[in-house]
């Protein structure tokens, strides 16, 4: 059975595989193959889905954790962490209206918002990753403690 500490492991992959399909839909859709670019960015929507339910399921079970690290590192990770966690609430919105531009083919427009959309999902992303390399795997926590 899949247990909650795998969690954190399971969302890293999801937010790598959800930057995958982000950046090679980008580059379709800059060499003009517009089905390989929908393809894409509809499994980069439905992984980030995946994400987000594996990531309330793991709040939900588990406290926040404080960052173990000291020093400048410190502050570069929750500089890091509060711009990751505020762009993450602006996207979904900016991703919705972007996906119903482009379903209406309303594609200018569609292209108007994407120059937004795009570069701040691909943030969300990597940052997203970068916490998890920070949180789990170079500062990895000796005691659970709540935030
Ligand atoms: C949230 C998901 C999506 C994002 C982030 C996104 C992003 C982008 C980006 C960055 C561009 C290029 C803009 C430029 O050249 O500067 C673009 C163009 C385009 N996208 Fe998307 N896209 C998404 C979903 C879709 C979907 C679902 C479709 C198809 C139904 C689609 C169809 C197109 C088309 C046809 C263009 C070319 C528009 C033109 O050059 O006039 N996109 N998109």
């Amino acid at each position: 059975m899949l247990s909650v500490a795998l969690l954190p492991h399971l969302n890293a992959i999801l937010n790598a595989i959800a930057g995958c399909f982000l950046l090679a839909g980008f580059v379709f859709i800059k060499s003009g193959n517009s089905s390989a670019h929908r393809l894409c960015m509809i499994s980069a929507l439905i992984v980030s889905g995946l994400f987000l339910i594996s990531y309330v399921t793991l709040r939900f079970y588990t406290p926040i954790f404080v960052f173990q690290g000291e020093g400048l590192i410190k502050i570069f990770y929750y500089i890091l962490l509060v711009s990751h966690v505020l762009l993450a609430m602006a996207i979904v919105p900016l991703v919705l209206f972007t996906v119903l531009r482009a379903f209406k083919e309303r594609f200018a427009a569609h292209k108007k918002i994407a120059r937004w959309t795009w570069p701040i999902w691909m943030y969300v992303s990597v940052s997203g990753i970068l916490v998890y390399l920070m949180l789990y795997q170079l500062y990895p926590l000796k005691t659970a403690q709540l935030m």
